[in-house]
Parts: structure tokens; sequence; C-alpha cells
């Protein structure tokens, strides 16, 4: 980073968690508190827009001020806010965006918009400060599956990604399927512990096809499909059908990934995004990793999931490189990495 930017305020709320966190430098996690709404959207298996932004806006300001307190500082003494602008649920982005630039008004100091993506990938750097680009970045969430190279300068360009269903909307909508509580990616992990992998056979979409793009809706279907053919399900047939699933979910993301980082002729992988808490994931990504010789970042399950410490890093190096945005950010539900609308009056 050129130069220091001091104690950055990070602010994350494009879905259903509203977080704040307080990092310095860029490097040091100094407080990082997540307001989940498990329990709001449990009884309607996913989330509901309008429930999670009224959430956000009765959230927003403790949470805030638990990350302050948390890291020992009041207001005054923050260099700058950071705050993610988009992708994601524009009524929840709404909630963080405003507070954070209303905060920053009040303080007088710059405020940034981050790119949600280019939060997840900005933990890797987070929390191994000897990653260093030219790596590739496996983004792994609810809204996003794609494989990123990361280079010294410019934002990350994309090398492939899903052509439909996201790998955590694929383990969310199975989890409805087979009856599993919401959030579903940990429920289907934790049935698939118990379940028989070699019990069904599921297709493994695009396999063999060059490139790095992905698939998930055909797995999904194929998983409907198994569940229709049995009728009820016993508590049997929702282990090996989730067991089933998340081997076919698993495998493509590692075999992209190795060919990824052999075809770039990069020698690490950072495994970033709220699935790359799945242990699955986790455990057969290092031994492709051990047997192909590269390095593999994850963070720890905390920070995979939405985190503001991810925003806030993010956040820091646009800071570093003299860069701010206006009072006229906006929020937007879609946008790009590399091609965000707000990022064109940062300079650098
Ligand atoms: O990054 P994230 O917190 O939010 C988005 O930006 O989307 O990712 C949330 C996604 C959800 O789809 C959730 O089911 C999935 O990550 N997830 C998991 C696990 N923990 C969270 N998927 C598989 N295994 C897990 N242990
Ligand atoms: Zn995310």
């Amino acid at each position: 980073m050129s130069r220091p930017v001091g104690l950055v305020l990070g602010i994350e709320s494009s879905c259903d968690e509203m977080a704040a966190a307080v990092v310095c430098d860029g490097r040091e996690i100094l407080a990082s508190r997540v307001h989940g709404q498990a329990d709001l959207h449990r009884p309607y298996g996913g989330v509901v827009p309008e429930l999670a932004s009224r959430d956000h806006t009765r959230a927003v300001c403790a949470v805030v001020e638990e990350a302050l307190a948390e890291a020992g500082v009041t207001a005054e003494k923050i260099d700058a806010v950071a705050v993610t602008a988009g992708p994601g649920l524009v009524g929840s982005l709404l909630v963080g965006l405003s507070f954070g630039k209303a905060l920053a008004y009040q303080l007088g100091r710059p405020v940034v918009g981050v790119h949600h993506l280019e939060g997840h990938l900005a933990s890797a750097e987070l929390v191994a400060p000897d990653l260093a680009p030219p790596y590739v970045g496996l983004v792994v969430s609810g809204g996003h599956t794609g494989l990123y190279q990361i280079a010294a300068e410019g934002s990350p360009v994309l090398l492939g990604e899903t052509r439909d269903d996201a790998v955590g909307e694929a383990f969310d909508k199975v989890a409805r399927l087979l009856g599993l509580p919401y959030p579903g990616g940990p429920s289907v992990s934790r049935a698939a512990e118990r379940g028989d992998e070699a019990a069904v056979d599921l297709p493994r979409p695009l396999a063999g096809r060059a490139g790095f793009d992905f698939s998930y809706s055909g797995l999904k279907t194929a998983v409907a499909l198994a569940v229709e053919r049995r009728g009820s399900l016993s508590d049997a047939d929702v282990a090996d059908l989730a067991a089933c699933f998340e081997a076919a979910a698993v495998a493509p993301l590692v075999e992209r990934s190795r060919r990824a980082v052999a075809d770039r002729g990069v020698r690490a992988l950072a495994v970033v995004g709220g699935v790359a808490a799945n242990q699955r994931l986790r455990r057969e990504m290092v031994e492709a990793a051990e047997h192909d010789g590269f390095r593999v970042v994850f963070p720890p399950p905390a920070l995979c999931t939405d985190n503001a410490a991810m925003i806030a890093a993010a956040g820091s190096r646009i800071l570093a490189r003299g860069g701010s945005h206006g009072l006229d950010l906006n929020s937007f539900s879609r946008v790009p990495v590399g091609a965000a609308p707000w990022a064109r009056r940062a300079p650098g």
C-alpha cells in the first residue's frame, strides 16, 4: 500500500447480514461484528429482501457502535469509512451505504464504495499477509461462483464463472428440497457427514470441457428428480442425497481451480466466500494443492461468510492509492468486478 490509511470503519449490508469492522492500515482487524438474520428468514426458507432491509435499519447503529467499542476507539478516531456499494439487494445495500455516507459526512472523513466480491477476495490477503499477487482467486458464495486472476495492479480479471446458479444458491435450494433448515449450506454439509456419496449418480456439468465456467442448475434439478422418485424421504435418504450433492458440487470447484492455477502459471490459490467455509471443499482443495504443489489460502469461516473486515481491507487499498468517492455514491444490485460505475471517480 502506497500511503498509510489508518483506521478504516467497514460496513457491509448487501444481503442478510449487517456487519461493521475496524481495520488498521488494511491489515490488522481491531474489531469485526456481524448481526445475522437467520431466525428472521428461516420460516420462509430463504432471504425475504424487505424483511432484510427493515432489520438492517434497526441493527445498523448498534452494530457500528459495538465494532467501535470492541476496537476501543470513538468514531472521531476513524480515518475513513468503507462501505459495500454492490452487488446485492438494493434495499439492504442502501441501509449500510446511507449510514456510512452520513457518518463520513458528519466526521469530515472520506467514504469509499467497495465491490462485494473484491471485498471477499481481499479477505485472503487480510489473513495471509505474505500472500502476494499473482495468484488465482476462487469466489464461492450465495450469489457468485467465479475464478479470477489477481495481479499486483488493477482489478481482478474474470477467468470463468457460473452460467446459471451460484454454488451457494445450489446448496440453499437443495437444503429446501431435502427439508433441511435455512441457511442451507451448513445444514446440507452436516447431513452429508452421515451419508453415502456413492448412493446416487448425479451429473457433473461441464466436466472435461475446456475453460473455467461452472453450472449448478442441472445438478439441483437432478436432486429434485431424485427426491421426486423417492416420494417420501427417510433420514438415510436425506443424508445420502446431501452427501452425493456435496461431492458433485465440490468436484468442479477443485478441478477448475487446479487447472486455472496451472494455466496461469501461478503458485497460489485463494478460496473465499461463504461456501469456502465448507469442510469438504477445504479438504479436497488442500489435497489437490499438496499434490500439484501450489499454496492454498482459506480465510477462517467467520471471514468466509459476509463480514465487514473484508470491506474495510478492500476499501483501504482504494484509499492507499489516493481514491475516495463522493456523497453521491449509490448502490447497485448487479455490477461486474472491475467495472463498478462508482469507481470511475476514484483515481488509481
Ligand atoms: O458469502 P456469503 O456469506 O454471502 C453471499 O455473498 O452470498 O455466502 C453465503 C452462502 C450461502 O449460500 C450459504 O448456504 C453458503 O454460503 N455456505 C455454505 C457453508 N456455509 C455457508 N455452503 C456450504 N457449506 C458451508 N459450510
Ligand atoms: Zn458475500
